[in-house]
């Protein structure tokens, strides 16, 4: 989501001047967007703004001024401090604030030594004021945020607090929104909230559209490939959603569906508000729906209180499930949520094994399932120019990066279109593919289809079945 509000800060701010760099060398504006949601995220923030004092004292040196500016959820949890600990930030403004970017700049420029602090909440007035968004040159993908904040309130984490409350886009807007992209040439779109699953915005009729019924509608528009959305809640899983994985080809079948913990214990410790037998069912059912679906997920390790049993439980779940990728983390104790009162902090030498135990047992799922897709044939949203000449960088379904030979001149009538191509080799997590009519009849006549889906969950030659 900090990639999707980085470039709308840059819709709102282009009107004033300013365009995006490469470098902070000569920028006349910094923004650091920042993430709050373990220690080491929040810590990058001081070392990024350690690191760009030479470039702000050069600027001055040649006579003129680069305006810092610390953004997101760091911003919003510890606005304060960072005035206080950072004397060369010009301004400090949460995620629900930066529609008012225009306003706090001329103000920053006006006067020198003047600090900006704008944490105000809520969402709606950020959406109803943000100019339309801009699609980037020739991007044939885009995220789409469709939801804010969470009331789920895990209680290892910041979210509820630093995003705020849950709120949901009107479904007309993200329709109109969505229509706009398309047809600016973009062909697949991401809808992006931190509970997305628990998207309830109002539709045409003046009643609740949940994530199923928005999808279904999307799904009406021609142009549009594909539909992904990210991140969702096991207990926001409904029939219509399972339901819309069954219908809708153009919901890719690859889904993140963080589940935290394998053990019961821990998952009421962390109120998830779901046992791992719901998981399990849940996965089971869309499986069921969709049987080409393949999963990713979040993990914590070293949740206070988490004991040998209970980490023993997340392998076996992980085992159980088969996942093709994941994120996994240590615990880390965030200030002013419940758990980071609770007494029995688990020691950084049992997390460190219990991460690398976890790592080395997903790594290789993920492993099993790149390679299951050898062999098999796929449509491919092709995407931009490989680094070589003659290349052709496009996603697969499950987001894998597939390389193409295919000559320069046909680039441009390629890119942003889907063709079926049979996947020749993987190396390290990159595929090779050539389209499956050269592969079939030596020629070069690759024509657009959609239709064709591997089915991951069926063993490949040599393979390990890699899901449940
Ligand atoms: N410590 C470690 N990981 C965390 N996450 C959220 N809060 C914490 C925390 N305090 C992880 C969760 C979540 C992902 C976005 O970040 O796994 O799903
Ligand atoms: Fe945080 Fe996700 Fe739990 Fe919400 S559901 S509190 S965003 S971990």
């Amino acid at each position: 989501m900090n990639v999707y509000d980085s470039e709308r800060m840059a819709d709102v701010l282009a009107p004033l001047g300013y365009g995006l760099s490469d470098s902070p060398d000569d920028a006349d504006m910094v923004i650091l967007n920042t993430c709050h949601i373990r220690e080491k995220a929040a810590e990058k923030v001081y070392s990024d703004l350690g690191r760009l004092k030479p470039h702000q004292q050069k600027k001055a040196e040649d006579g003129s001024r680069m305006i810092i500016a610390v953004a997101g959820c760091v911003a919003q949890a510890e606005g304060d401090e960072i005035m206080a600990r950072a004397p060369q930030v010009d301004m400090v403004f949460g995620p629900q604030t930066y529609h008012r970017l225009p306003e706090m700049v001329s103000k920053a420029k006006r006067a020198v030594g003047e600090k900006i602090l704008d944490t105000d909440f809520p969402a709606e007035d950020k959406f109803d004021h943000l100019p339309e968004e801009r699609v980037r040159k020739g991007e044939v993908t885009s995220f789409l945020t469709i939801q804010e904040g969470c009331d789920k309130f895990c209680t290892f984490c910041v979210v509820p607090y630093t995003r705020g409350s849950e709120f949901s886009r009107p479904a007309t807007t993200v329709l109109q929104e969505a229509r706009r992209l398309v047809a600016d040439g973009v062909r697949e779109i991401t809808l992006l909230g931190q509970n997305v699953n628990a998207y309830h915005g109002e539709g045409a009729e003046g009643r609740e559209w949940g994530l199923a019924r928005l999808c279904r509608e999307l799904a009406e528009i021609d142009g549009l490939e594909r539909i992904r959305y990210t991140t969702s809640h096991p207990r926001d899983v409904d029939d219509a959603l399972i339901a819309a994985h069954g219908d809708l080809p153009k919901l890719m079948p690859y889904l993140h569906l963080p589940v935290q913990s394998g053990s019961d214990r821990i998952l009421e410790a962390m109120n998830r508000k779901h046992t791992a037998d719901d998981y399990r069912r849940i996965v089971d059912r869309l499986r069921t729906a969709r049987p080409d679906l393949a999963l990713t997920s979040d993990f914590i390790v070293g949740y206070p209180g988490e004991s040998d049993q209970d980490f023993a439980d997340t392998l076996k779940l992980v085992t159980d499930i088969g996942y093709a990728g994941a994120f996994f983390f240590k615990y880390s104790e965030r200030p002013g949520t419940p758990a980071a009162s609770l007494r029995e902090q688990v020691d950084d030498a049992v997390k460190s094994e219990r991460l690398s135990a976890l790592q080395q047992l997903l790594e290789s799922q993920q492993e099993a399932f790149n390679a299951s897709v050898v062999g098999k044939t796929m449509p491919i949203l092709l995407e931009k120019p490989g680094k070589h000449e003659n290349q052709l960088v496009g996603r697969s379904p499950y987001l894998q990066p597939v390389h193409l030979d295919i000559p320069e001149n046909r680039h441009a009538s390629m890119i942003g279109t889907v063709i079926d191509c049979k996947i020749s080799s993987l190396s390290g997590h990159s595929l090779f593919a050539v389209p499956i009519d050269d592969a079939e009849s030596g020629t070069d006549s690759a024509t657009r289809h959609n239709t064709a889906r591997p089915n991951p969950s069926e063993p490949s030659s040599g393979q390990e079945r890699i899901s449940a």
